[in-house]
Parts: structure tokens; sequence; C-alpha cells
């Protein structure tokens, strides 16, 4: 079954004489961990915030989850959650804390926000931290304490730009281990963006890669090393960056 949840046609945004994106088409399915991948400034962030409702594109549309972003961006903001490129903990307060205090901005009585955050904190396993300050968590436990923050709205998509960028090798994959098991368990639409090829075939069911605002491709990672002839996505990816085929 053909379940859309995110469809873009034509989608340019331009900063000034900045084209940010430059004519997107793409559509997203259910379920699907899909991940944007391509270098600094090829416009990663711009297209998670359209499709988060920050930015309002240029040219062309979006719609996510049958809402237009320029027309109904409060019915999709209710439905989705976002985890920025520069979110930090709140160090002062405990896991359990972070977590709860946010479920509280959106308006949750108390007893679901202590139903909700006792699941998400079992869920990205932190029992046994749930009441110690973030303040002395490794950087990869507090990612995982920022991911669970945006469990907490129970969203239907979650949007993570570059969740495991900054972070050293080792909490990077504690975080991609917990992203793969939220998409197994879970089964939430994911819309992540990384430069991190590795990242993308350990956990994308499909990618596309953006190079100067355009999207020179789309595809499960083996289509794409097919369509390429190339060896790995490694391979793909150089040959689009640069322009030359490996
Ligand atoms: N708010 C902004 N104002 C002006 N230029 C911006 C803004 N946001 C992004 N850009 C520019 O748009 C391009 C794409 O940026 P961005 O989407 O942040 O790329 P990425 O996330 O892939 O690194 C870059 O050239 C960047 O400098
Ligand atoms: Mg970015």
């Amino acid at each position: 079954m053909n379940d859309i949840v995110i469809k873009t046609e034509g989608l340019v945004k331009k900063f000034k004489n900045i084209v940010a994106l430059d004519n997107v088409t793409l559509q997203i399915q259910r379920g699907e961990v899909f991940g944007l991948l391509g270098p600094n400034g090829a416009g990663k962030t711009t297209l998670m915030r359209i499709l988060t409702c920050l930015f309002a594109p240029t040219e062309g549309r979006a719609e996510v989850l049958g809402y237009d972003v320029t027309e109904k961006p409060e019915e999709i903001r209710r439905m989705i959650a976002l985890l920025p490129q520069e979110a930090e903990t709140y160090e002062h307060l405990t896991a359990w804390e972070n977590i709860a205090y946010y479920a509280g901005m959106y308006g949750l009585d108390k007893k679901e926000i202590v139903y909700r955050t006792k699941r998400i904190i079992e869920l990205i396993g932190l029992n046994d931290r749930a009441g110690d300050v973030t303040k002395r968590f490794s950087s990869g436990m507090k990612r995982k304490v920022l991911v669970g923050r945006a469990l907490v709205l129970q969203p239907e998509i979650l949007f993570l730009d570059e969740p495991t960028t900054g972070i050293d090798v080792l909490g990077a994959r504690v975080v991609r281990h917990l992203l793969k098991q939220l998409s197994e368990r879970e089964k939430i639409t994911t819309v992540l963006t990384t430069h991190d090829l590795t990242e993308i075939q350990q956990l994308c069911d499909r990618v596309g890669i953006l190079v100067e605002g355009k999207l020179a491709a789309i595809g499960t990672p083996v289509e794409l090393e097919a369509q390429f002839k190339a060896v790995n996505l490694e391979d793909v990816f150089v040959g689009l960056a640069t322009g030359e085929r490996v």
C-alpha cells in the first residue's frame, strides 16, 4: 500500500541570492526511515525546516500528513516532532525532568506526562540514570534524552537533524542503535539528515542525496548503487558531489 506522508513538488528556497533548495520533488511513505544525505550547505536543514513549518518555501509546495505547510502549519505541528541540529538538554535537570518538562510545555496533564515519560525512559534505555542530572551524561546519553524528548509528543513523523553529528564515535553508535530499535519496534516514520554514509546504510530504507540544493538522486541504498553502477553508496555520493564518475 502506498501511504504517502510527505510530498514536495518543485520546492525552492532562496535566501537573497543564495538558492538553498532548487526544485526539490520527493515523496516519503509511512513507516519509512528516510535519510537526507549531503555535504555541509547542501540544503538539508532548510528542507527539514520547511517540512516542519519553520520556513515558508519561496516556490513550489510541500504537504505533510495531507496538509500544506503554508496553509495548515498548526495541524502539522501537532503531529510531528523535530530534534534540531543545535538542540541541547537542560544540564541541571535530570533525564526524567528533561522529558517531562517538555511534555508539560505541550499541555499534557500530569498523569499522562508521568505515563509517557516512564515509557520513554524505558524505550531509550535510561532506567537506571533517569534521576541523574544530564550534565554528567556522555554525549550519546544526552542525545538519547533529546530523542526521547521528541518522542514524548508521540509524533506521527519524527524529524532528526544530524542526530549523530558532533558526538564521539561510541555515542554515535549508541544513538544509531536506539534509532534502529525505534524504527523496528515503534514503526514511526523518521526523516533524518546526515553526512555519514554508514548511518544511511545502517538505518535508512531510502535516501535522498542533496547536492547544492538539488535532489541529485533518490532511492534505496541498493538501488542507488545499481543506478550509478557504483560499488557502494560512498562512490555514488562522491560521484554526485564532484561530478565525476568513480
Ligand atoms: N537563515 C538563513 N539565511 C541565509 N542563508 C541561509 C539560511 N539558512 C541556510 N542558509 C544557506 O542555505 C544553504 C543551505 O544551508 P543548510 O540548509 O543549513 O545546509 P545543510 O543543513 O545541508 O548544511 C547554505 O548556503 C546556507 O548558508
Ligand atoms: Mg544542517
